[in-house]
C-alpha cells in the first residue's frame, strides 16, 4: 500500500488547479444508463472512484473506456445494450455511491439488482430513503442475499409512475437517484425536502441537456415531468468545491499565499466565510480564490449542515486548521454519526482534541509533531496531510488509497506550490526500518 512522506514547514505559494467534481461525475456517469445514445462528459477527475464507476457500468454491458490513459478528463459512455443490469457486490463494496445506478436502471430497463452498499468508516450509510421513494413511484423492491431486487410496475414491464415524495431527511444521492428515476416516469413527480448541493444542480443540468423536463433543482422542491426517452449529450461538469476548499485550508494552515484556480467561488460561501472569521485574508475573483495569511489564526466554531451550510466533507480538513488557531473550537458533526476518525491521528501528532458524541473540542494552538499516521477515509486523509504540512519533521501517512479515491494527483499539485510531499510505493514500505510502530 502506498504511503505519503510529508515534511512540514513550507508555506504554500503560487497557483493550484482544481479538478472536476467527483460527486458530480458519479451521478452524471450513472445518467448514461437512461439513454441508448452516447453520453460525453468533460472535466472528469482522474480518481479511483471514477475508475470504479467505469468498471461498474462496463460490467453491466455499457461501452465505456477504462483507464485514465484513454480518458484525459473525459469519459464516453454508451448504454445501448445493458446485458447485465446488476451492480455486483465486489464493486459496490468499494464504492457505496454505486447505489446511484438503482434509479436509472429501473427507469431504463424496468428492473435492477444492486448489492446493498453497507456502511463505511463514517457511518451506516443506509439507503432507505432511496427505496421508499422508488416504492412510491410504483417499484417493487425486495432484499435477496445482500442484494436489492427492484422491478417497475407490471413485473418490470411498465414505467414508473410520477408521485409526490417528501424526503424524511435531506439526502444528496437519494435526491440524485430518484431524480434519475423520475425523468422517465409516467406523469409528474414532485420532490420536497431535496438536497440543494451543487452536485444535484449539475446532474439536473445534464439531464435537461438530455431532454428531461425538470424545475427547481438547487431548491428544496423539484418538479419533474416524465418523458418517453432521453437522448445523448456532451456536458462539462462543475469543478470540485471540496478539493478547492481543501486547498484553501492548505494555504491558510501553512501561512502561505495560494491562488486556488478553476473553482466556482459561489459554491464555497460557507468555507470562505469561516476562513475569514479565522482571520485569513481571502480575495475572490470569477473562477479563483486567493488565500493569504492574515497573521495569527483565531478560533471559530463550525457546525456541519446541508448545503449551503458548512459542508460535512470539509469538517476534517477544518479541524486540522483549528489545531493552529488561538483558542477553543467547537466542531459539531450533524450529518454523519462517525466522522471523527481523524481525531485520534491528529492527537497522535500533538493536537489537543476531545470528542463527546457528535461534538469535538479543539484547543489551540498546539505545535504538531511528525508521526506515523493511518488514513481511514477520504476526507480524514486530507486532514492528516494538512496537519503534516505544518508538523515538525517528516510525517508518514499510511493507506493513502483512501485519498486516491477522491483527489486527483494530490501530492503533485501540492508539491507544485512548495509542499515537501512524496509518494512511496510498496518498495518503500517493505524496506522501511522497523521504527514504524505499525
Ligand atoms: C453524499 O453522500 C456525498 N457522496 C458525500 O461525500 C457527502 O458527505 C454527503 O453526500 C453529504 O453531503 C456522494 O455524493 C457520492 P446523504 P450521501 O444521503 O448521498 C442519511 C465524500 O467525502 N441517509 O446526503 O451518501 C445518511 O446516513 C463523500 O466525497 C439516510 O438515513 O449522503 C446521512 O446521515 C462522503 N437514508 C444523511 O442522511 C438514506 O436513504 C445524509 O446522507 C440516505 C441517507
Amino acid at each position: 500500500m502506498d504511503k505519503f512522506v510529508v515534511r512540514g514547514g513550507n508555506p504554500l505559494l503560487g497557483t493550484i488547479k482544481v479538478s472536476g467534481a467527483k460527486n458530480s461525475a458519479l451521478p452524471c456517469m450513472a445518467a448514461a444508463i437512461l439513454t441508448e445514445d452516447e453520453l460525453i462528459l468533460e472535466n472528469i477527475p482522474q480518481v479511483q472512484d471514477i475508475e470504479t464507476e467505469r468498471k461498474l457500468l462496463s460490467s453491466m454491458g455499457a461501452e465505456v473506456e477504462l483507464g485514465y490513459g484513454r480518458a484525459q478528463h473525459r469519459t464516453h459512455i454508451k448504454c445501448s445494450l445493458l446485458s447485465d443490469p446488476i451492480a455486483k457486490y465486489e464493486i459496490v463494496k468499494t464504492m457505496r455511491a454505486s447505489s446511484l445506478v438503482l434509479g436509472p436502471l429501473i427507469a431504463r430497463t424496468g428492473m435492477a439488482r444492486v448489492a446493498m452498499p453497507g456502511g463505511c468508516a463514517i457511518g451506516g450509510r443506509p439507503i432507505d430513503l432511496h427505496i421508499r421513494g422508488l416504492e412510491a413511484m410504483g417499484a417493487t423492491i425486495t432484499q435477496d442475499h445482500g442484494y436489492l431486487e427492484a422491478r417497475s410496475p407490471n413485473h418490470g414491464n411498465g414505467r414508473l409512475r410520477g408521485a409526490h415524495i417528501l424526503f424524511d431527511k435531506i439526502t444528496v444521492t437519494g435526491t440524485e437517484d430518484l431524480l434519475m428515476a423520475a425523468v422517465l416516469a409516467e406523469g409528474e413527480t414532485v420532490f420536497e425536502n431535496c438536497a440543494r448541493e451543487p452536485e444535484v444542480t449539475d446532474l439536473a443540468a445534464l439531464l435537461a441537456a438530455m431532454g428531461a423536463r425538470i424545475e427547481g433543482a438547487g431548491t428544496s422542491t423539484i418538479r419533474v415531468q416524465g418523458v418517453e426517452r432521453l437522448h445523448g449529450a456532451r456536458y462539462r461538469i462543475n469543478p470540485d468545491r471540496i478539493e478547492a476548499g481543501t486547498f484553501l485550508i492548505a494555504g491558510a494552515i501553512t501561512g502561505g499565499d495560494l491562488n486556488v484556480d478553476g473553482c466556482e467561488p459561489k459554491h464555497l460561501g460557507a468555507v470562505i466565510s469561516k476562513l475569514e472569521q479565522c482571520g485569513v485574508k481571502i480575495d475572490v475573483s470569477e473562477s479563483s480564490v486567493r488565500v493569504r495569511s492574515g497573521g495569527e489564526l483565531k478560533a471559530s466554531n463550525i457546525s456541519t449542515e446541508e448545503y449551503p451550510g458548512f459542508p460535512t466533507d470539509m469538517q476534517a480538513q477544518f479541524m486540522a486548521l483549528a489545531t493552529q488557531t488561538e483558542g477553543t473550537t467547537i466542531v459539531t458533526e450533524n450529518i454523519f454519526e462517525n466522522r471523527f476518525m481523524h481525531v485520534q491521528e491528529l492527537n497522535r501528532m500533538g493536537a489537543n482534541i476531545s470528542v463527546s458524541g457528535r461534538t469535538a473540542t479543539v484547543t489551540g494552538r498546539t505545535r504538531l509533531q511528525s508521526a506515523a499516521v493511518m488514513c481511514s477515509d477520504l476526507r480524514a486523509s486530507a486532514s492528516l496531510v494538512l496537519a503534516a504540512l505544518v508538523a515538525d519533521g517528516e510525517t508518514i501517512l499510511d493507506r493513502v488509497y483512501h485519498l486516491d479515491r477522491g483527489y486527483e494527483n494530490f501530492e503533485d499539485k501540492l508539491r507544485g506550490v512548495g509542499a515537501q510531499i512524496r509518494r512511496m510505493g510498496e518498495v518503500f514500505s517493505k524496506n522501511r526500518r522497523a521504527t514504524d510502530p505499525r
